[in-house]
């Protein structure tokens, strides 16, 4: 049995609540955070376990969460459950954006979006969102950064500039005309009809030699006079 020194404060009127996930959802009665904090702190270490068997908000898992405890709790409220739960369950920024992303309904806008995203992360020099230099080229480099970075912001920034490109396209396009990726593998295309187009250009794939090539090659072109059995390189 323990016994709490009287001359102990808890009073913790004032203290600030709204940190970390604290201030997700209202609730009749929560605990101050400072509350459970201060018997985590004092009765338990890093790693042991707090069970709150009358969860509620879930202010009790959360403050074991941040102190590093493992924590347990009942509660027989349903929708009290999924907010404690949702409190304390660790989202990681870029699985929740993927996930947002694809709930667009309209699939040009939700591709749209998942390049946005990935051209957040695939990108040359330090503004990767993951902790890689250059995913961009053939050999990325893993550096751990100081600080999370602003997921969030960084997206918001790529898709304002991605919009404008779109915008530039849409300026400056011949609207008549199709332009679509119709098949995966270039050896099989049953998609493209043979000789039906007027040039085909390419750029062969290449191991990791960083060759410049450009192939133009007939084989759906029936050009005479220009078609090769490989494509040619410049
Ligand atoms: C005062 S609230 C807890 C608030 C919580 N400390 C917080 O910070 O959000 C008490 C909770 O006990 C839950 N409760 C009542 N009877 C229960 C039972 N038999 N088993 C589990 N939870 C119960 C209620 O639904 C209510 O959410």
């Amino acid at each position: 049995m323990i016994v709490i020194d009287h001359s102990t404060d808890l009073n913790f009127a004032g203290a600030k609540g709204n940190y970390a996930s604290h201030p997700m959802h209202s609730y009749a009665a929560k605990f101050p955070p400072q509350l459970p904090r201060w018997a985590i702190e004092e009765f338990t270490q890093k790693g042991d376990k707090v069970f709150d068997p009358f969860v509620g908000s879930g202010t009790t898992l959360v403050e074991a969460r941040i102190l590093g405890r493992n924590s347990y709790g009942t509660e027989i409220d349903p929708l009290s459950r999924l907010i404690a739960q949702v409190k304390c369950t660790l989202v990681e920024e870029l699985t929740l954006l993927l996930h947002v992303i694809s709930q667009a309904r309209h699939p040009a806008i939700r591709d749209f979006l998942y390049i946005v995203f990935s051209s957040i992360i695939y990108t040359k020099g330090k503004g990767s969102m993951a902790n890689v230099m250059d995913l961009a080229h053939s050999r990325p480099h893993r550096v751990m950064k100081d600080a999370p970075p602003d997921v969030e912001k960084a997206f918001l920034a790529r898709l304002k500039r991605l919009r404008k490109m779109m915008e530039e396209l849409w300026a400056q396009s011949e609207h008549q005309v199709e332009a679509k990726i119709v098949g995966n593998d270039a050896r099989h295309v049953p998609a493209l009809k043979t000789n039906s187009m007027d040039l085909v250009f390419n750029s062969p794939p290449m191991s990791m030699r960083l060759t410049i090539s450009v192939g133009i090659s007939s084989a759906y072109s029936g050009l005479p006079g220009r078609s090769t059995q490989h494509p040619k390189s410049i």
